[in-house]
Parts: structure tokens; sequence; C-alpha cells
């Protein structure tokens, strides 16, 4: 056997480390998530009054488009990038807060899985669509998400913004490779 098989491998990958325009663009789509959940309140209005009209078909097929690619880009983007420093900070407080946001990322997508096949249905043209299955869920969907990016805005963001400063080489590398 040579020297180097006895050599430890480092098999753990390194904790990411969020530049603050990492930051920026999760909190830009915050706003966004807000004002597409007041986009799908007025989908149900819209569907309430006319029904499938060509106004309520944009609408859906933007919602559709949102939650279905960014919004999840954005839950991902968070997993990888956010969580695994706070996971690692040892302060079961914090872990146990984002143990609850990986948790409600799963209800979210359930939820949207749910919702999605009708607004879906909605985009194209079709009207099986079950007003008020859909309004409901349109309500849980938004309370659970407002209530998700709440906790992100006022602690974790905060929290792992603060890790990151605390390490002043935080990103450096990323943001070297970024500019070659
Ligand atoms: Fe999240
Ligand atoms: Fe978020």
């Amino acid at each position: 056997m040579s020297m180097l098989a006895s050599v430890p491998v480092e098999t753990v990958a390194p904790v990411p480390r969020p530049l603050e325009q990492d930051f920026e663009a999760l909190d830009a789509c915050h706003r966004e998530v807000l004002v597409t959940l007041g986009d799908l309140q007025k989908l149900v209005e819209r569907l309430e009054d006319h029904g499938v009209d060509p106004v309520a078909r944009r609408l859906a097929s933007d919602i559709v488009r949102f939650f279905s690619q960014t919004a999840r880009a954005h839950h991902a983007e968070e997993e990888r990038l956010v969580f695994p420093g706070l996971l690692a900070s040892g302060d079961a407080e914090l872990v146990q807060h984002i143990q609850r946001l990986q948790q409600d990322h799963g209800w979210l997508e359930e939820d949207w899985l749910e919702l999605s096949a009708q607004v879906d249905a909605v985009a194209q043209g079709y009207s099986w669509y079950d007003l008020d299955a859909l309004r409901m869920g349109s309500a849980i969907f938004a309370e659970l998400y407002k209530d998700h990016i709440d906790l992100e805005e006022s602690l974790i963001y905060p929290e792992a913004r603060r890790l990151m400063s605390l390490r002043p080489d935080a990103g450096a590398a990323r943001a070297r490779r970024a500019q070659r």
C-alpha cells in the first residue's frame, strides 16, 4: 500500500457563503412572491365575475410560470446558500427555525401542486376548475407563504448576514470566480 492511500480524503463539502447580492436577489424574489400571491387572489375574483376569459388566462399563465419556476428556484437557492450555514451554527433555536422553513418548502410545494393543476387548466382555457377549492387553496397557500417570508426576513436572513459578516473572506473566492 502506498503512503498516499492512507491520507484521509476530505469528504465534507464546505459550507456555502452567500454574498450580499445573493440576499438582494432573495429579498427581491420575496417582493415578487407577494405580488404574485395578490395576482392569485385577483384571478379568483376574475373567475368569479367573468369565468375563463383572456384576462384570466393571461393571469393564470403568469402565475403558473412564477410559482413553478422562479419560486421553486428561490427555495432551492435558500436550501443551497442560506440554510447550511445556519444549520451548522450550533444554535439549537436557529436550527429548529430552519427545519420549520424546510418543512414549509415541502408544504408549499404540495399546496402548489394541487393549486397549479387548476390554475394551469385556466391558463389553457379550460373551465373545469372548482372555484371554492381554488379560493380556499389560494388563501391557505398565501397565508403559509406570508408567514414563511416573515420568518425568513425577520430572523433568518439577518442571522445569515450576521454569520457572513463574521467571516470577512466570505464569498471572496466565488466573487473572484464570477468576475473572471
Ligand atoms: Fe423559503
Ligand atoms: Fe424565501
